[in-house]
């Protein structure tokens, strides 16, 4: 196992408080991210050997500040929709490699793509057989469905027969009539089954499975085994440890050291950098609980409604100050969902107080919505 849950270590916790303050005084809703905690969990990443390129998977936040630092760490870059390529070509040099890993896209999407560096992938027989003149004499990655999905709830479980991602392995043999039809040569081989994984087995596992299924395809130059590299979440939760998944991958690298390993995780880069700063507006007694009301709720933090997420929330204008009472931090949105976390142990509060979610980096912002026609939480960075 690795250290416990990076979030009793975290950098809002220090010296940066006083800073968060001050950027909460100026506005609320917003969204900080730390871009030195980008920047170490970008080097955690780069101490696994075995993995030949890292691309960030930018679907967890899209924020040019975040695109252009893992450029300068030398990440390529997963892109699911034009919006994503093009904010991502915006911010970072050429030279950074870009893939395109849309699902049940329409033509046009990979038509644009296919006009860009990008490597792209499919994960269906459709689009060979209805788009085949598009990817003509074309190199793509192969999605494949393991037929299994893991994750930390079953929404983002993205494998096994209930999942709408990737090519079913017995269909493999269909796809390469129809890529050797058309020219197509299938240089990579992908697999991705779920989000929020700790346990570094995995990654190995899939790695042998694509590993072997490459061997009846003669084209394969690279594997890539997807990201879903979870963060602790929980207090008492440990963390990735490195160590381990590299031994791990470097076993099978062993037993196929002709195919380069690829990597894209999006998660574990970003999800500590950042943190939502929203203020208190309301208290309410109601039965046995106590509501403590914020400015923002389900409109920029969906996570804890969609996936029942656990996400620490501090009250930063009390941080010393010894919890009171159990309190339910509910937002000021028309839904019985708004709520951000329950029977939280925090000080007694007073309207305007400044309130700190931890560890929405990922999945934070770029889940927000404009619901109910409030506005959207800005974004800054602290570098
Ligand atoms: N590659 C593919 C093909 C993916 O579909 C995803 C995430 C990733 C990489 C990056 O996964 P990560 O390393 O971030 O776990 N909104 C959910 C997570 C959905 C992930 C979707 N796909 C959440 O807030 O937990």
């Amino acid at each position: 196992g690795g250290e416990t849950a990076g979030a009793a270590t975290a950098w809002w916790r220090g010296a940066q408080r006083p800073a968060l303050l001050e950027l909460a005084r100026e506005a609320t809703p917003r969204y900080v991210y730390h871009l030195p905690t980008v920047r170490q969990q970008a080097h955690a990443l780069k101490t696994l050997a075995a993995v030949d390129r890292l691309h960030y998977a930018v679907k967890a936040n899209t924020h040019p500040a975040i695109l252009a630092a893992l450029a300068a760490e030398g990440f390529g870059f997963e892109c699911v929709s034009p919006g994503e390529l093009k904010a991502v070509m915006a911010a970072v040099p050429e030279s950074a490699p870009l893939l395109f890993t849309p699902n049940f896209a329409p033509r046009e999407d990979y038509a644009r793509a296919l006009g860009t560096r990008a490597t792209v992938s499919l994960d269906s027989l459709y689009p060979l057989e209805h788009w085949g003149e598009l990817f003509r004499d074309r190199e793509i990655v192969l999605r494949v469905d393991l037929g299994r999905g893991l994750g930390h709830h079953e929404k983002v479980r993205t494998g096994g027969s209930g999942s709408k991602f990737g090519l079913p392995v017995d269909q493999l043999d269909a796809f390469l009539r129809l890529a050797d039809a058309h020219g197509v040569s299938v240089r990579g081989l992908h697999a991705h089954l779920g989000s929020g994984i700790l346990d570094e087995a995995h990654w190995g596992e899939v790695y042998a499975q694509l590993a072997s299924l490459a061997e009846r395809i003669g084209s394969v130059g690279f594997i890539d085994i997807g990201g879903g590299l979870g963060v602790p979440s929980h207090p008492g939760e440990a963390a990735l440890d490195m160590v381990a998944l590299d031994r791990v991958l470097r076993e099978v690298k062993a037993a196929y050291p002709h195919y380069q390993l690829w990597m894209e995780p999006g998660r574990y880069l970003v999800a500590d950098a950042g943190v939502l700063l929203a203020r208190v507006t309301q208290q309410k007694g109601k039965g046995a609980l106590r509501y403590l009301g914020l400015d923002t709720g389900m409109n920029s933090l969906i996570r804890p409604a969609l996936y029942d997420a656990w996400h620490e929330i501090v009250n930063l204008s009390r941080f010393d100050e010894p919890a009171t009472g159990l309190f339910q931090i509910v937002g000021p949105i028309c839904e019985s969902g708004d709520v951000l976390g329950t029977d939280r142990r925090l000080p007694e509060a007073q309207e305007g107080d400044v309130m700190l979610i931890a560890q929405v980096g990922a999945y934070g912002k770029v889940m927000s919505s404009r619901y109910n026609l409030r506005d959207e939480a800005d974004e800054v960075i602290i570098d």
